[in-house]
């Protein structure tokens, strides 16, 4: 069913200036459906009413537009390429210029998830390679109360589902229920709120000059409408050293390679622009 939904996303943005006319189509679509259902309109000229009257139902189509959700090492095939190919090779380049810092941008961080999954990464690199490298992770996102929980690093047993009992010995401890981040693996990252649609900053603030050596950007392009992927797109690569890579999820491959982008290996979602 295709409906004009401009009412509802013009009344969001007035109410919440937050623009949700960015998003994918059919994702602003099916989200729309869902709260319709659930708040029992018949229609969706009922729902804009509903949501007129209701301030509190906006909020929630927010909430439901902006999802969260991330795991450790969520893409097991470009964990797998970064932990055997991708960031020994970056340790070895490091090496040959000189250079002493790895610099990685997680985009799109969430609850710390995957800057913690390349934290972990690097630290067991740091043992095996003779290479004394250093490591920074900028990781942003433009949820404030995402970065919080980052920052706090706690989650739940079933949120470490993906994590083998050596990682998970060795790089949390337990409290009560819940498992937190041990302090060696946050020493290294930089945690702070961006916007990906900011006009001002080209580069988190806290990475002074970006550079970075790899960006990922995961499971965030496919929300977005394609005018919008351009933008973020452009706007984390422009951020890239000379041959840096740029990482997005599985089902945003297609976005990249629309854009011309070279995937290093098969299905890794490991890209490079030529
Ligand atoms: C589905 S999560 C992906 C988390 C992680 N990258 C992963 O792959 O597991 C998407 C994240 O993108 C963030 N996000 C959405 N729009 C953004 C924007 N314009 N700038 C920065 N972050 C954004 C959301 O707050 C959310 O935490």
């Amino acid at each position: 069913m295709v409906t004009d939904y401009t009412l509802i996303t013009n009344l969001v943005k007035h109410l919440h200036c937050i623009d949700i006319s960015q998003y994918d189509v059919s994702f602003l679509n099916k989200s729309i459906n869902v709260r319709i259902a659930e708040t029992h309109c018949n229609s969706a000229k009922e729902y804009e009413i509903f949501i007129q009257k209701n301030k509190e139902e906006a909020k929630i189509l927010i909430c439901m537009l902006q999802n969260s959700y991330s795991d450790f090492f969520r893409n097991p095939i470009t964990f797998a390429v970064l932990e055997r190919i991708m960031l020994p090779s970056l340790i070895l380049k490091k090496k040959e210029t000189k250079h002493k810092e790895i610099r990685i941008w997680s985009a799109a961080s969430a609850s710390g998830q995957e800057s913690y999954s390349l934290s972990i990464l690097l630290e067991e690199l740091k043992v095996t390679d003779s290479y004394n490298f250093n490591y920074r992770i900028f990781a942003t996102d433009k949820s404030e109360d995402q970065i919080r929980k980052a920052q706090e690093g706690k989650y739940s047993a079933t949120a470490l589902n993906n994590m083998n009992l050596k990682r998970l010995k060795q790089w949390f401890t337990k409290h009560g229920d819940n498992y937190i981040v041990k302090p060696e693996l946050k020493k290294n990252i930089d945690f702070s709120t961006f916007d990906l649609f900011s006009k001002q900053l080209d580069c988190p603030p806290t990475s002074i000059f970006g550079d970075f050596d790899l960006v990922i950007c995961a499971n965030l392009l496919f929300y977005y409408k394609p005018k919008y992927q351009k933008i973020i797109l452009e706007k984390t690569t422009s951020c890239l050293a000379k041959g840096g890579y740029i990482i997005v999820g599985e089902v945003e491959r297609d976005i990249l390679i629309k854009h011309h982008y070279q995937e290093l290996f098969p299905q890794s979602g490991i890209f490079q622009k030529y």
